[in-house]
């Protein structure tokens, strides 16, 4: 790190603080104290995940900033002033919920800043820097990694929300890319440490396209991938406070789709399966994704499953299973 890194490295630490401070004791603090309540969020997680909150301000964090004797251009480059057009600079984040964004060694390098007051955006983050890499980072890393290596999984969730609301649930091995579409970073590095990934982004379609898009990239690297099936439109968030922990554990944790299911699931929403040439076109796309499955088990299991299903010869099925993979290879 750099001088200029070092400076940004320390007003994080500061803000950090300051921001859990104000959140914790100040008057204008209580209400994003009471959303985060109300959202379910503990006492115990509040303070292990170091949340905090922005005032409702255009320039405290500015005045902080400057008496702790940080240069304001520096502080704007690091994403925790905006430098007004008259030399002037004041707060990025206001009347926010801040969640601090740590690196793999713990230290914070960026805030996802949530509106309390219906804002736009819902989020803000901290702008890409040379210490805060969006394509690089995930959310939680440092804590769950112990449990992500003991376990040889690792669950990926859309948003910081989620993965503290499933901490609180009892399941510490959950990480999230930070409102970025996944990258092969994300993948290689969580490689390194799991054979298994369980994606358990949103139930909208937003989540589920997002979910089809990490399967590609988790099957480059070779994991094993399960999918968490939520009701549609649910979060993990939502599904935690609406259904509690113990459901949450035992009926979306613990009873994932493979990913071929959920493939099938995604593929079907394309197709008007009423019709035969829909039926028949989706048919043929399953079996394009069957005959990349490794396990010859595995393809025959869907195979069979596909014939009953839309009552069709096995040994056609077959067939043509064996030529796409002679394509294939
Ligand atoms: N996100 C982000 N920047 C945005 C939008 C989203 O960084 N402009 C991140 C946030 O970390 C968010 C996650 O992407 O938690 C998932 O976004 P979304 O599902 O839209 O969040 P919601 O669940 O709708 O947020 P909330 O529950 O707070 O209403
Ligand atoms: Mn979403
Ligand atoms: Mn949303
Ligand atoms: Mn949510
Ligand atoms: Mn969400």
């Amino acid at each position: 790190v750099n001088n200029e890194e070092q400076a940004i490295l320390d007003a994080y630490q500061w803000l950090v603080k300051l921001y859990h401070h104000l959140l914790r004791h100040s008057k204008d603090g209580k209400k994003a104290l009471e959303y985060l309540y109300d959202r379910g969020f503990s006492d115990e997680a509040i303070d292990q995940f170091q949340i905090g909150y922005s005032p409702t301000s255009r320039d405290f964090i500015a005045q902080f900033l400057e008496k702790k004797g940080f240069h304001k251009q520096v502080m704007a480059n690091a994403g925790l002033l905006t430098a007004g057009n008259e030399g002037n600079y004041y707060d990025r984040f206001q009347a926010r919920v801040i969640f601090p964004i740590r690196n793999h060694l713990g230290k914070t390098i960026g805030f996802v800043g949530r509106t309390i007051t219906d804002q736009e955006p819902k989020y803000l983050n901290s702008p890409e820097s040379s210490l805060f890499k969006k394509s690089k980072l995930l959310y939680n890393f440092d804590l769950a990694r112990s449990e992500i290596r003991k376990k040889g999984a690792v669950i990926l969730f859309e948003g910081s929300a989620d993965v503290i609301a499933a901490h609180q649930a009892g399941v510490m091995n959950g990480v999230a890319s930070l409102g970025t579409s996944l990258t092969e970073s994300h993948t290689s590095l969580l490689r390194r440490y799991v054979d298994t990934v369980l994606l358990c982004y949103d139930g909208d379609d937003a989540g589920q396209n997002a979910t089809y898009k990490a399967i590609q990239l988790f099957k480059k690297v070779g994991c094993n991938i399960k999918v968490a099936a939520l009701p549609h439109n649910y979060d993990p968030d939502q599904y935690i406070q609406e259904y509690g922990s113990d459901k949450f554990r035992e009926q979306v944790i613990g009873t994932a789709d493979t990913e071929m299911v959920f493939l099938m699931k995604y593929l079907k929403k394309n197709f008007n399966l009423k019709l035969e040439g829909d039926r028949l076109q989706y048919v043929e796309r399953v079996i394009g994704e069957i005959a990349q499955l490794e396990s010859s088990i595995e393809r025959d299991h869907y195979i069979r499953e596909l014939a009953e299903e839309f009552n069709l010869a096995y040994d056609a099925l077959s067939q043509e299973l064996k030529s796409r993979i002679r394509n294939i290879k």
